[in-house]
C-alpha cells in the first residue's frame, strides 16, 4: 500500500536531526506540508525547510524551547496560521545525558523532565484544539525502550520515557471520541547524535576508551536483526502512524527496536 497524506498539514518538534529530521522529511514526501521546529540549531531545521519546499510542500521553520508554553504557542500559532491547521503532530523533541543516580543532579533531572515529558504535554495541549477544530487527528509521541526497561546510569531519561508511554496511553482513551489517535514510537538504538554519549560510555566498558564504534558494536549484540537502528526505520513508523491506515490504532506503543523488546 503507498501511503498518501497529500494535503494534510504535520507539526514536527525535535526536527534539526536524527529522528525527527528524518520523520518531518519523509512525511513531506507522502505529501504533507510540514512545520518543523528546533532549539539550538535553528540553521539545519531551515534547510530542512528549503528541501521540503522543493518536494513541493509548504513548510516553515520555527525556533521554539518545547519547555515554555509561551514558545509552544507561537509554535503552534505559526503553523496555524502559515499552514492552515494541524492534522498530525510529532511530539519527539529530547534529550538523552547518562548519569548514575548519585551522579543525576538536580539540574540533569529537571532538563529531562522538562524537555522529554512537559514539552510533550505542552505540545499536545496545544495542538490538540487544533486537531478538535479539523474533526480528526494523529499525535505520535516518541518513547523509547527505555520507557519498558531498566537501564544503568540513565534513571532521569527512563523516567521520562515511561512517563511518555503513560502520556500515550491516558491521551489515546481521553481523545478517541474526537478521532484524534495518539500512539507512540519507542525506537530501540539509532544512530544520531544523541547516542554518541551512550557509544563513548560502552566503548570505554568495552576497554576501548574513545572508540565509538567500538561501543557500537558491543551493542549491536543485544538486536537480534544484527544491526542498530537508522532514523529511517523509525520515520517509516511515523509515516504509517500519521495516515489513515492508522485509524483503529491508538494507545500502542509501537517498538522499532530490530527485536531488542522480544529478545
Ligand atoms: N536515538 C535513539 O537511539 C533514540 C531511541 C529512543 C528514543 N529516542 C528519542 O527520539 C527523540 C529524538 O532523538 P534523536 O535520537 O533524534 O536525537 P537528536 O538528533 O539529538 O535530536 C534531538 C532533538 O530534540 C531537540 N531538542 C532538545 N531539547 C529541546 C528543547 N528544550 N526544545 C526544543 N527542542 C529540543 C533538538 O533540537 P536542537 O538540536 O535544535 O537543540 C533536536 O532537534 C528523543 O525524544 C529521544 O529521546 C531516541
Amino acid at each position: 500500500m503507498d501511503i498518501r497524506l497529500d494535503g494534510r498539514v504535520a507539526l514536527v518538534t525535535g526536527a534539526s536531526s536524527g529522528i525527527g529530521h528524518a520523520a518531518a522529511l519523509a512525511l513531506a514526501e507522502a505529501g504533507a506540508h510540514v512545520g518543523v521546529q528546533g532549539h539550538s540549531h535553528m540553521e539545519e531545521v531551515e534547510a530542512l525547510a528549503d528541501r521540503i519546499a522543493k518536494l513541493g510542500r509548504r513548510a516553515i521553520a520555527v525556533k521554539a524551547d518545547v519547555s515554555d508554553a509561551g514558545d509552544v504557542d507561537r509554535l503552534v500559532r505559526a503553523v496555524v496560521d502559515e499552514l492552515g491547521g494541524v492534522d498530525i503532530a510529532f511530539n519527539n523533541a529530547g534529550v538523552f545525558q547518562m548519569a548514575t543516580l548519585e551522579a543525576t543532579t538536580d539540574d540533569i533531572w529537571n532538563r529531562h523532565l522538562a524537555t522529554n515529558v512537559t514539552g510533550a504535554f505542552l505540545c499536545a495541549r496545544r495542538v490538540v484544539p487544533e486537531m478538535k477544530k479539523r474533526g480528526k487527528g494523529k499525535l505520535i509521541h516518541t518513547g523509547s525502550i527505555f520507557g519498558a526497561y531498566g537501564v544503568p546510569s540513565a534513571v532521569a531519561y527512563c523516567v521520562t520515557k515511561m512517563a511518555i508511554h503513560g502520556l500515550t496511553r491516558a491521551l489515546a482513551i481521553e481523545l478517541a471520541p474526537h478521532r484524534i489517535n495518539v500512539n507512540a514510537v519507542a525506537p530501540g538504538n539509532v544512530v544520531t547524535p544523541l547516542n554518541d554519549v551512550l557509544y563513548d560510555y560502552l566503548a570505554e566498558q568495552a576497554g576501548s576508551p574513545g572508540d565509538r564504534e567500538a561501543g557500537k558494536r558491543a551493542l549491536v549484540k543485544s538486536y537480534p536483526v544484527g544491526r542498530l537502528g537508522q532514523v529511517s526505520d523509525v520515520a517509516a513508523a511515523v509515516v504509517y502512524l500519521a495516515s489513515d491506515a492508522a485509524d483503529f490504532v491508538t494507545g500502542q506503543i509501537m517498538f522499532v527496536d530490530g527485536g531488542y523488546s522480544v529478545a
